[in-house]
């Protein structure tokens, strides 16, 4: 059986995150390269080494280029804060390494430009971690999509909000500076649904937004993560909303939060066609919604799919019919397909493309808020 090293950098949410992946992969999907978890990277030596320990890893490195330059890595895969993405995934590429990165894939489109084009040159497999896309529910929307279930599409619609910063003693860490995390809420949840969109229902190509902070003021912490009783300015958006337009005529209409009280990862997502409608809620994330106009009059309505069925996209690995997957799950059936890309030489999906139509379109909202006018999606 062939094998390939991985090399982790950041152990922390999505180190843990992937770990279990790389563990689920090998023991649910039989894929055609096993992944070994050769060494895992974070700066603290001994945060690092606990997290060695507990994720099963066989080395630890306090230093990303030691960790990525070793003869045995042969993919990389970046769990760290957005700022460093660019530079290890450029470093990975110029190695000859291949490349999963962590959403949103850079801190703007110009990088995000910048990590396609050396991965292409130097032929390596790149992925985006839009984990929602391997949703089993999202991709059965998807088949029904393409299928033409639901016929020509008219209107999507999707919120995704969290109440995290509800409280105002949350201090200022690296998700709220902009020069570590590039954007706000739109970058990190608006990415997800912005991908979410392209995928379902097509490019976007027009966007008019709003942004807002609503606590310009938050405490700031020390290097080690201490409070420090200072107070520092808030530079990126809590919330963002926006309206599109998509290539193919729909209508979209997004809303991000993180000051939405009550609500933890409600990602949400209705589509409205000419034959049908289709509903997701994550929270509910093993269930999709479908309307169609094709039932007979008298029994038309919403029904509930339970998307657990071996017959269903990614479950035939998974248990029986009825026993519901959770939140990792969705990362192992991109790992998954990102090994079977290697082995058969295709390109993965969602890639380092798809991470820069979103940074795109994360642009041009940008640029609207600013303006305060409908600005047209680069391409
Ligand atoms: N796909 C998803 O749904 C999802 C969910 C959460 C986060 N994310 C993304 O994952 C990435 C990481 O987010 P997180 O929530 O895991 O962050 P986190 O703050 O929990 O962890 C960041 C990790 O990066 C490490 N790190 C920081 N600087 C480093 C350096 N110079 N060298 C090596 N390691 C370094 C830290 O030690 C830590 O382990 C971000 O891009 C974020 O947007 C994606």
């Amino acid at each position: 059986m062939k094998k390939i090293g991985i090399a982790l950098i950041g152990y922390n949410l999505m180190g843990r995150v992937h770990s279990r992946a790389y563990q689920d992969v090998k023991m649910l999907f039989s894929p055609p390269i096993l992944p070994v978890r050769k060494v895992i990277c974070g700066r603290s030596k001994q945060l690092v080494q606990d997290a060695q320990e507990k994720l099963e890893w066989q080395n630890f490195e306090t230093n990303w280029e030691d960790a990525i330059k070793r003869e045995d890595i042969d993919i990389v895969d970046i769990c760290t804060p957005v700022y460093l993405h660019k530079d290890i995934a450029l470093k990975a590429a110029e190695l000859g390494k291949h490349i999963i990165c962590e959403k949103p894939m850079a801190m703007n489109s110009i990088e995000a430009i910048q990590m396609l084009k050396v991965a292409e040159k130097n032929k390596v497999k790149h992925m985006v971690m839009f984990n929602y896309r391997k949703v089993p529910a999202i991709s059965l929307a998807y088949q029904l999509i393409q299928e033409g279930r639901i016929g020509k599409i008219y209107h999507f619609r999707a919120h995704y909000l969290q109440d995290w910063l509800i409280d105002p003693s949350f201090p200022i860490y690296w998700r709220l500076k902009q020069n570590q995390a590039g954007s706000g809420v739109s970058g990190d949840l608006g990415s997800h649904i912005i991908d979410l969109a392209r995928f379902l229902v097509g490019e976007i190509k027009e966007v008019v937004g709003a942004e807002e902070i609503f606590i310009n003021e938050r405490e700031l912490i020390d290097d080690q993560g201490s409070r420090t009783g200072s107070m520092g300015k808030v530079d990126v958006e809590e919330a963002t909303l926006f309206l599109s337009r998509f290539e193919n005529g729909a209508l979209g209409t997004f809303e991000v939060s993180r000051m939405a009280n009550g609500r933890k990862n409600y990602e949400f997502l209705e589509i409205n066609g000419s034959n049908g409608s289709i509903v997701f809620n994550f929270e509910r994330m093993n269930e999709l919604q479908f309307f169609s106009k094709e039932d007979p009059s008298h029994i038309q309505g919403f029904k509930n799919i339970l998307v657990t069925e071996k017959h269903h996209p990614y479950m035939k690995n998974w248990w029986h019919a009825g026993l519901v997957i959770g939140y990792e799950e969705p990362f192992v059936h991109n790992i998954n397909d990102f090994l079977i890309s290697i082995d058969k030489n295709t390109n993965p999906e969602p890639n380092f493309l798809d991470g820069l139509r979103t940074h795109q379109v994360l642009d041009a909202i940008k640029k609207s808020v600013q303006e305060r006018c409908w600005i047209t999606v680069d391409k």
